[in-house]
Order: C-alpha cells, then sequence, then structure tokens
C-alpha cells in the first residue's frame, strides 16, 4: 500500500469514528474530511499521528515544552465546525492558524465564500500560508495579528472562529460580526474550557451550544494567567483561580491543620459517565470555585482527591480560612462511583454541607440537561440590566451563566 492510500485509510478510520461518536452529524463536514489531506499540512510527523482522533499535532512549543501552536485534533476541529453551521458564500475569519482547519472551512464556504486566517506568530503563518499554497488553497488569507482586534479590513464576518483558549471576549469578536454571525470560541470560565457557539444577538451574545475541550492560551493582549494559590505555603497542594483570587491567600495557612470533614452525597457516577455539567454548576454557583491539585511526589495525604491533578474544588468566601473538594469512592458494584465531598478549616461543617447541596441540586435539577445558557455582556451593563444573577466578570465583558430551571431540563442532554 503507498503512503497515500495508507493516509486514506486512516483519515477515513478517524471519520468513521467520529461519525459514529456523533461528533460530526453534517454531511459536509463528514465528506470535506474525508477529502482533504491533513497529513498536508503536518509534513514532519508521521501519518499515525496525524491520524489520531483526538490527539493535536504540536508544532511549536515553548521554552518549558509547553505547547503553543498546533494543527487542533480532528474531534476538536469536526466539533467545532459543526458548532459554527458554515455555509457556501460566507465570510469567515478564523483566530490560529493551523492551515488544515482553515482549508477545510474554504471547501465549506465554497469558491464564492472568503476565508482569512490569522495567527499571532509569524513563524505560524509563514508556516500555514506555505502548507495551504502547496495543496492548493492561496485563496485563503494569511495574515500575522494580535486576534484581539479581529480583522477591523475584512469585516463583517459571518462567522469567527476562535482557536486558542480565550479568556475573555474583546469587543471586536461580536462588533465584527454581521447580524446574524455567529462566533464559536473556547472560553474560561473559573479555569473550565468549553467551545461555545455564540449567536450575535445585537447587544450580546447567546450561547446555543458548549462542549468540553482544551486548547493552547492565548497570546498577546488578551493573554490572562491564571493565579495558583499554593495551601500552607508548600507545593504539595495547590488551588488555581482563573478569575481572580477570591480571599486573601494566607488566611488558608492554618486549613490543613484541622481534622477532615467528609460527607458522602449518596449520588452515584457511572465510571465512563461524562458529568461534564457538574463542574459547570459548581462553578457557576460557588464564588469560590477553584481546580486543586497534588504533586504526587510531595503528597502527604491532607488531601485525597479521586483524581489528584484536577478536583473541582471551592474556598469558603465568607471567611477564606476554609476550603474543600470533590471526590469520589468506589461503590460495591464496581461499575459505579459515589461523590463525596472532604472539607478542611474552621468552616468544614458548614463548607462540606454547602458542597452536598449543591451535589444533590445538580443531581436532580440539571444531571443529563442542556447546561447553562451562557450569555455575553458588555463590562459596563450594570447589573439590574443583566439577565440572570450568576456572573463572572472579566476585562471586556460580563458572562451570565442561566440554569434551566428545575423540571425542564432532563430529556435533552447535550453535554
Ligand atoms: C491550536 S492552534 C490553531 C490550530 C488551527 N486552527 C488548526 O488548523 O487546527 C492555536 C494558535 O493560536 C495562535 N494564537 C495564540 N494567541 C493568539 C492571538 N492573540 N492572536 C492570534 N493567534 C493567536 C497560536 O500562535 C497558535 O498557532
Amino acid at each position: 500500500m503507498t503512503d497515500s492510500e495508507w493516509a486514506k485509510q486512516l483519515r477515513a478510520q478517524v471519520v468513521d469514528e467520529l461519525v459514529e461518536g456523533g461528533t460530526i452529524t453534517t454531511p459536509q463536514i463528514e465528506d470535506v474530511m474525508r477529502r482533504v489531506e491533513r497529513h498536508a499540512f503536518a509534513p514532519d510527523n508521521n501519518l499515525e499521528e496525524i491520524y489520531s482522533t483526538y490527539a493535536a499535532v504540536i508544532t511549536k512549543s515553548d521554552e518549558h515544552g509547553i505547547p503553543m501552536s498546533s494543527v487542533s485534533a480532528p474531534q476538536i476541529q469536526a466539533m467545532m465546525l459543526e458548532q459554527a453551521r458554515l455555509e457556501p458564500g460566507m465570510r469567515v475569519l478564523e483566530i490560529g492558524s493551523g492551515g488544515y482547519n482553515a482549508a477545510l472551512i474554504a471547501e465549506l464556504v465554497g469558491p464564492e465564500g472568503d476565508v482569512t486566517t490569522i495567527d499571532i506568530d509569524s513563524q505560524v503563518t509563514a508556516r500555514a500560508a506555505q502548507l495551504l499554497a502547496e495543496a492548493g488553497y492561496s485563496q485563503v488569507r494569511v495574515l500575522t495579528a494580535d486576534g484581539e482586534s479581529g480583522v477591523p479590513s475584512r469585516a463583517l464576518f459571518d462567522r469567527i472562529l476562535v482557536t486558542a483558549g480565550a479568556w475573555d471576549i474583546p469587543p471586536a469578536w461580536r462588533e465584527q460580526l454581521t447580524e446574524k454571525g455567529r462566533l464559536i470560541v473556547p472560553l474560561r470560565m473559573r479555569g473550565l474550557t468549553r467551545s461555545i457557539g455564540f449567536e450575535n444577538r445585537g447587544d450580546r451574545l447567546v450561547s446555543d451550544s458548549a462542549l468540553v475541550c482544551g486548547f493552547v492560551p492565548m497570546q498577546g493582549s488578551g493573554a490572562h494567567r491564571e493565579q495558583l494559590l499554593l495551601v500552607n505555603g508548600t507545593d504539595e497542594i495547590g488551588l488555581r483561580f482563573d478569575d481572580g483570587l477570591p480571599i486573601e491567600p494566607s488566611r488558608l495557612d492554618n486549613a490543613v491543620r484541622s481534622p477532615r470533614e467528609e460527607a458522602w452525597t449518596g449520588v452515584s457516577v457511572g465510571r465512563h459517565e461524562l458529568i461534564e455539567s457538574l463542574p459547570m454548576y459548581l462553578a457557576t454557583y460557588l464564588p469560590g470555585f477553584c481546580i486543586m491539585a497534588v504533586d504526587p511526589d510531595l503528597d502527604t495525604g491532607l488531601v485525597a482527591p479521586a483524581n489528584r491533578s484536577f478536583a473541582m474544588a471551592a474556598v469558603d468566601t465568607a471567611t477564606g480560612d476554609t476550603f474543600g473538594y470533590v471526590t469520589t469512592r468506589r461503590n460495591v458494584d464496581g461499575a459505579t462511583a459515589e461523590f463525596g465531598v472532604h472539607a478542611l478549616g474552621p468552616r468544614r461543617s458548614h463548607l462540606a454541607a454547602e458542597l452536598v447541596d449543591l451535589v444533590h441540586a445538580w443531581n436532580t435539577q440539571q444531571r443529563g440537561g442542556p447546561g447553562p445558557r451562557i450569555e455575553v455582556v458588555p463590562a459596563d451593563t450594570p447589573d439590574a440590566d443583566l439577565p440572570g444573577p450568576q456572573v463572572i466578570d472579566k476585562r471586556h465583558s460580563r458572562v451570565v451563566l442561566t440554569w434551566p430551571p428545575a423540571g425542564t431540563s432532563a430529556d435533552s442532554p447535550t453535554q
């Protein structure tokens, strides 16, 4: 078998998997992902690596080995193309250029369409421009620019697809959309990233889908670093806050000296069941929500999360001296696990009870439901004009999360 035949077979396997798994539902997306050669955009990698459904091809890393640029995983590209609902003739801006995704977009909007892809890194744009031209997509405009400002000279766009992890929505993205335009963006909210499909509603953006994803971070003027709070001043337990530290860090210093409060919820989860809406639910209702990680080399057993690199956690914002996290324990059936919470600090009983109540509320009201509606309004919008009370404030925008009322959500799982 020639390399080209082998690549075609591997590509077919990837697309079959994405169709069977439900990521691809649109025939046009299936067709272009079967036809356009992904390996033309990763000439230095081997075919098995390139045609891996859930893995990105890393094309550039920083001095610490952290990926800064990639050709995104086929699953992520397919998912965002589905969210974008591209049609022939559309004008599209892609922010973050790997080449392959722009080629897929160019196929989907056809010869009457118009595709601009921009990247902040001139090495990335040089690479993308060359590979796009070699693959026959020289009509795609490749520019070097900070995506924070969009591309005013080419606006308006029917679609803007952001392909780097954004912490905020700068005004340019909404202003450069047509009246019925859509913005697809991996947005971070309290440390959780969701690829959100937004409709333009004039003065605001309103979500119609929010799907779990991971992305390299946004660089340039929109870059935003999360803050790490080391509990007790050592590297053993770290709490990562993405939207500002809600407490004075030293107040947590004595929390680990208290006994650990443990409470179990009676709420169980299947071993392979997706529960993406639980972290989002806790992040919505707990202003002190954070992600806890434990250094395995320094772990003295002060905390015992089920997953040491990612545990849903929160600090008690009333006093700042107590924190807690969600864990699980295996049920006797071996196939399911029960959610529990641990809390440490003077208000441990109070925080544990609050976390248990939230897990119960999620279980009875939102589990398997569509998740929250996410609305983005300008940062100067007064509280009285917000569409709901649960808000995460960013630099340029206010992100409002509204969960469906209890009893309306159980039938239509999209998360
Ligand atoms: C995941 S890669 C893009 C993948 C690409 N869309 C593909 O074909 O799969 C993310 C890119 O975003 C770029 N990027 C990061 N911050 C940016 C910014 N502020 N403006 C434009 N590009 C940015 C990075 O340089 C990187 O190349």
